[in-house]
This record gives C-alpha cells, sequence and structure tokens, in this order.
C-alpha cells in the first residue's frame, strides 16, 4: 500500500551510497544545470529574458550555498576551520557579484559583455573548486 513509503529516508541519500548528499551539492547541482543553458545561449540576444530567469536560479542558488559548509570544512578545526570559511564565503559573494554583473550586462541588452562575464564566473567556478571542493566530486 502507498503508505508504507517512506520518502525521506530516500531523499537524503545517493544512489552509490557513497556519502549522503549535503545541502551545498544540492545548490551546486541546481547551479550547474541552469548554468549549461546559460552558457549554450548567452550569444543569442532573443533568449535574454529566458537567460536572465536562468541567471536569477544561479543567483539565487549562490546566496544560498554562502550560508551553507562544504564537506571539505568537516577535516578542519580552529583557526584553520574559521579561516577556510572565510575564504569560502568570501569567493562565493564574490561570485555573486559577478552573476549581478551578468543580470546587469543583459538586462541592458550587453551580450558581448555578458560573455566576458560568463568567462570570469568560469574562472571562479574553477578556482572555487580547486580550493575547497574535494577533488573526486
Ligand atoms: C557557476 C558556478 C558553479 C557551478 C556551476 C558549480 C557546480 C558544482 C557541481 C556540479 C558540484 C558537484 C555537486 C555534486 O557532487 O552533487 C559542485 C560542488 C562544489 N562546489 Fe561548485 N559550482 C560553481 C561555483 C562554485 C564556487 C564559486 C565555489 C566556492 C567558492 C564552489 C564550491 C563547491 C564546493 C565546496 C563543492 C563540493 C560540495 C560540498 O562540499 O558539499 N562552487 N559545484
Amino acid at each position: 500500500m502507498l503508505l508504507a513509503y517512506v520518502p525521506f529516508v530516500e531523499a537524503n541519500s545517493h544512489e552509490d551510497g557513497e556519502h549522503d548528499h549535503t545541502a551545498l551539492e544540492d545548490q551546486m547541482s541546481a547551479m550547474n544545470k541552469a548554468w549549461r543553458s546559460i552558457r549554450r545561449q548567452i550569444k543569442d540576444s532573443s533568449k535574454n529574458e529566458s537567460t536572465l530567469a536562468l541567471v536569477a536560479k544561479v543567483k539565487k542558488a549562490a546566496q544560498e550555498s554562502a550560508k551553507l559548509t562544504p564537506i571539505l570544512a568537516g577535516d578542519l578545526s580552529g583557526d584553520e576551520k574559521k579561516k577556510f570559511m572565510e575564504g569560502y564565503q568570501k569567493a562565493m559573494k564574490r561570485t555573486t557579484g559577478l552573476i549581478s554583473q551578468l543580470e546587469a550586462a543583459l538586462k541592458s541588452g550587453d551580450n558581448a559583455g555578458a560573455e566576458e562575464i560568463v568567462a570570469k564566473i568560469n574562472d571562479a567556478r574553477k578556482h572555487g573548486h580547486e580550493k575547497y571542493k574535494p577533488e573526486d566530486d
């Protein structure tokens, strides 16, 4: 019977059973999906309305991400952990600032400028992952 379904157990597990899905991974996955579409259509000014809706999603996920704690912080304590978290939050807030710039460029119809900001956000992602994300993830 249907009542036997237990969603809260399944919702918290990876299918490969490696580790539980963290809240940050969920935000990152949401960002990733929208980000792929943004990259695909950034040059096409006829899609700017749709691109702006996707950018709003990425911005919200980045803002939420800044409030969360990366898996790697769990290996640290004391001053080391404090430094790690400050660096992480600063990088994520800087990324949110770039996303706001991307919004402004799209709103003014500057697709060439928007493309340059997309490249900067890709760099921020690369550096953010190098410093704060587990290597095998
Ligand atoms: C457009 C920008 C970004 C995209 C599309 C993106 C995408 C992703 C994806 C797909 C994952 C793997 C999620 C999973 O395993 O389920 C991930 C993980 C992660 N990302 Fe990002 N990312 C972005 C920017 C950033 C930035 C700027 C930082 C740091 C300042 C960052 C920090 C992390 C961390 C720490 C993880 C590991 C999750 C955890 O520790 O719980 N990401 N990201």
